[in-house]
């Protein structure tokens, strides 16, 4: 089914709040992403004809935002900032140790399910690394000044459910 047909009420009011088309993509991604937490070719393509954009500018939106996704993933996304100024601070060694703790690669889900480990781009806490974001679903927490053992705490709680619930 399409997102028109799927979500015609929020469609409608996207269309109603962004009058010139283009300026809809990102709630319209936002809605896309809704239902499996990724965006497919099928919905982007939707989009872009919607929006009188090519398709290509669509997934280069996807591609450019942390918050937006074009594959399947866990249930959390934990996304490491590995740009340069996190690498200056340990946030590489990081990455490799936490997904050595989790016996995937960086892209990779762990075998429960629960967890994908993704490499990022800036997210404005460079003087914190390292450190990661945390998504799930529309939900997103940061996890400042890192090490792994407390990585590995938190995937714990987690995997218990009592993750935020102090929250
Ligand atoms: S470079 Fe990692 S948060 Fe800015």
């Amino acid at each position: 089914m399409s997102l028109a047909e799927k979500y015609s009420e929020e469609v409608k009011a996207i269309f109603t709040k962004y009058p010139v088309k283009r300026s809809a993509v990102m709630p319209m991604l936002y809605l896309a992403q809704r239902e499996n937490g990724f965006i497919t070719k099928e919905g982007m393509a939707e989009i872009a004809t919607m929006l009188e954009l090519d398709v290509t500018e669509v997934a280069s939106i996807v591609g450019f935002y942390t918050l937006y996704h074009d594959e399947k993933a866990g249930k959390y996304r934990m996304q490491v900032c590995n740009d340069l100024p996190c690498a200056l601070r340990g946030a590489d060694k990081f990455l490799d140790a936490l997904c050595q703790n989790l016996g995937v690669k960086v892209g990779e889900t762990t075998p429960d399910g629960l967890v994908t480990v993704e490499a990022v781009m800036c997210l404005a806490a460079c003087d914190k690394a390292p450190m990661f974001q945390l998504q799930e679903g529309d939900k997103v927490t940061y996890h400042e000044n890192m090490t792994v053992d407390r990585s590995m705490e938190l995937i714990a709680a987690l995997k218990a459910g009592s993750f935020g619930q102090e929250r």
